[in-house]
C-alpha cells in the first residue's frame, strides 16, 4: 500500500484522539519505521496492523474502523486530487469514473500502485452496481470511500453487499441505490 494511506490514517487519527495515541499505536507495532513517504510502497500487513492497534485503543470493531477511515480517507483524497471530481457533476457519473478514469490516471501517478478493479452494472437509473475485485479484498474500505462521495455530493445512499469475497465468492458486489424520494 503506498505511503500517502499511511499519511491519511496518520491524520486520521491524530486529528480525533491526538499525537500521543498515534505514537502510542506506532510504538506497539513489531515492524516499520513509522515514517511513510506519500510514493513509496510499504507492506499491506504493516497497514493492517496499524488499522488493528487503532481498533484496539477506540475499542471499535476492524471493520467500523475501516469504513470510518475510507469516508475520511475520501476528503482527503478529494482535497488532494480536485481535478477528479471536477470531472463529474454527480455521484453516479463519479463512482463509474473510479474504474473507468480516476484509478487509471493513478497508474500514472505513482509507481506500481496495487489497485483494485471495478467493473459495473448501470442498467438501472436508480440504482448501480460496482463489481469489486481485490487480492487485499477491501470492499470494506470501497464501502467508506463511496460514502465519503456521497457526503462530498449531497446525495443519499444505501450500499447493500449481497456477494462478498470474505463469503468465498471472488468478487463482491456493491450495490448502490439512489434516494430519489
Ligand atoms: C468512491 C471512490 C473510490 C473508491 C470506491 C476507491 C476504492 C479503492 C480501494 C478499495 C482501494 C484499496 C486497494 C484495494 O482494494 O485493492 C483504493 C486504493 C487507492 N485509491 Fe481509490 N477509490 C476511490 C476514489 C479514489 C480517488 C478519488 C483517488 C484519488 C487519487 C483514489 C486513489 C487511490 C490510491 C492512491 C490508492 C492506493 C494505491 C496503493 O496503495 O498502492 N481513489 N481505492
Amino acid at each position: 500500500m503506498k505511503g500517502v494511506i499511511f499519511n491519511v490514517l496518520e491524520d486520521m487519527v491524530i486529528s480525533q484522539c491526538g499525537m500521543q495515541t498515534w505514537n502510542d499505536i506506532l510504538d506497539e507495532q513489531v515492524s516499520g519505521t513509522g515514517v511513510y513517504t506519500a510514493s513509496e510502497s510499504y507492506p499491506d500487513e504493516e497497514l493492517f496492523g496499524l488499522v488493528e492497534s487503532v481498533a484496539d485503543k477506540l475499542e471499535m470493531p476492524m471493520a467500523d474502523v475501516i469504513s470510518t477511515f475510507g469516508t475520511y480517507m475520501f476528503h482527503q483524497l478529494a482535497a488532494r486530487y480536485p481535478v477528479f471530481l471536477n470531472q463529474s457533476d454527480n455521484l453516479r457519473d463519479f463512482l463509474i469514473s473510479v474504474g473507468s478514469v480516476i484509478h487509471i490516471e493513478v497508474q500514472k501517478l505513482y509507481d506500481n500502485p496495487n489497485l483494485p478493479t471495478f467493473s459495473y452494472d448501470t442498467i438501472r437509473d436508480d440504482q448501480l452496481i460496482m463489481r469489486y475485485k481485490s487480492p487485499r479484498k477491501l470492499c470494506v474500505l470501497a464501502e467508506g470511500l463511496m460514502r465519503g462521495a456521497s457526503e462530498y455530493y449531497k446525495t443519499p445512499i444505501e450500499i447493500d453487499h449481497p456477494v462478498c469475497m470474505h463469503k468465498g465468492s471472488d468478487h463482491c458486489d456493491l450495490v448502490v441505490r439512489f434516494d430519489h424520494g
